[in-house]
């Protein structure tokens, strides 16, 4: 095993933050947080995958008590929930890490049962997601929601103000509006799923005026070199797909420049097979050349395929959801080029505050004897 300097771990200014390798942690739900409140058992999963100088994002963080649709994610609207983050985020900084929170509305990814007063979840439409069938055979049924008004569109960008200063309270470098994967702000963004008559659908400019809006008061509420974003302009998740995501991504991007966020974060659409093999489409060439600002991409990249695209420059930095959730010292197991943990996936939504959160094991030191 070498230790070589590989381009993944070449530091990089991002903003105000001199970042000391490339290696990102992805945002990752573990539904371990009973009641919408973080827990203590989350300030031992997060320092066990901070490095000095390394960028971690948190997992999916609720804006409001309507952002709910999975069991025991945590929020950010209420004093108790921002009290609760702070240990959290302290245990980070205290070993160098910059720490972002993901904030998070699921819109019609939803049920009643999570909802309050069990009202229906709220959209950009009153179209249904059909139940979807996980891994391990369970349905997920979702129910009908409730579009919501024009007029009532300032007040759910007015959450993700206050949440966005809720974060910073909490102690965060800053957020990550999450508007990828389906949920309500891709709701609004993609043409599979807004049918809306209103200044908020149909062309391209309106589709992306509710993202825009979010992104304008929490820029003037934090700063903008607080401020990231993550989208999917090429997933179809939860039923969410647009007819022409290049477009559609390219033009969200030149709207953002404006703004000078921090980052701009995208998922790369799903691995293809090309004559067997599986292949990463890159497909972000476009987006990246036109966004000003840190680039970070994810989905499906390991070592190798890291380093090729820091290295050939067509991102800036690489977010890891499964490796790093199945490697706590994932940074120091690239540079040696180590063997990685197997990540569990039928531990990665189950409430247990140890097993499968906190027990993969680090490098032995046998191993890591550099
Ligand atoms: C257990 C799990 C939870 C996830 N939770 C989130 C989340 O909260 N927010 C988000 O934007 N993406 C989430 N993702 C997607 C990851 O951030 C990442 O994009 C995905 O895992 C693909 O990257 P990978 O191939 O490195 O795992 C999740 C993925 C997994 C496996």
């Amino acid at each position: 095993m070498e230790a070589h300097q590989i381009p993944l771990l070449k530091p990089h200014k991002m903003g105000s933050f001199n970042l000391s390798h490339r290696i990102v942690l992805a945002p990752l739900t573990r539904s371990r947080s009973f009641g919408n409140i973080p827990q203590p058992h989350a300030i031992l999963f997060y320092s066990q995958r901070t490095t000095r100088g390394g960028l971690l994002i948190s997992e999916a963080t609720g804006v409001s008590d309507t952002a709910q649709g999975y069991p025991r994610t945590p929020g950010i609207w209420t004093e108790e929930q921002v009290e609760a983050w702070k240990p959290i985020v302290k245990a980070v900084h205290d070993k160098g890490g910059v720490f972002i929170c993901q904030l998070w509305h699921v819109g019609r990814v939803s049920s009643h049962v999570y909802q309050p007063n069990g009202q229906a979840p709220i959209s950009s439409t009153d179209k249904p997601i059909r139940p979807q069938i996980h891994h391990d055979g369970t349905v997920e049924e979702y129910s009908t929601p409730r579009r919501l008004r024009t007029d009532e569109i300032p007040l759910i960008v007015n959450d993700f103000r206050v949440a966005a200063r809720n974060a910073i309270e909490a102690g965060f470098d800053g957020v990550e509006i999450h508007a990828a994967h389906g949920y309500l702000l891709e709701q609004f963004l993609k043409d599979g799923a807004n049918d809306r008559t209103d200044e908020y659908g149909g062309s391209l400019e309106n589709r992306c005026r509710f993202i825009l809006e979010i992104v304008e008061k929490v820029v003037d509420e934090i700063g903008a070199g607080r401020v990231g974003i993550r989208l999917s302009p090429f997933s179809d998740l939860m039923e969410c797909g647009d007819s022409n995501p290049d477009a559609l991504g390219v033009h969200m991007v030149q709207s953002l420049n404006k703004y000078n966020l921090l980052y701009c974060h995208i998922t790369e659409p799903r691995m293809t097979f090309n004559e067997g093999k599986l292949e990463l489409p890159h497909r972000l060439h476009e987006m990246r050349r036109v966004f000003q600002g840190t680039f970070i991409t994810a989905s499906g990249y390991g070592r190798e395929e890291g380093n090729k695209v820091v290295e050939e420059g067509y991102t800036d930095l690489v977010a890891y959801g499964r490796l790093f959730l199945a490697n706590p010292d994932l940074p120091r197991r690239f540079e040696l080029n180590a063997p990685l943990n197997k990540y569990d996936r039928a531990t990665f939504y189950t409430p247990d505050p140890i097993v499968g959160y906190t027990d993969y094991p680090f490098l032995q030191p046998s191993l890591d004897s550099n």
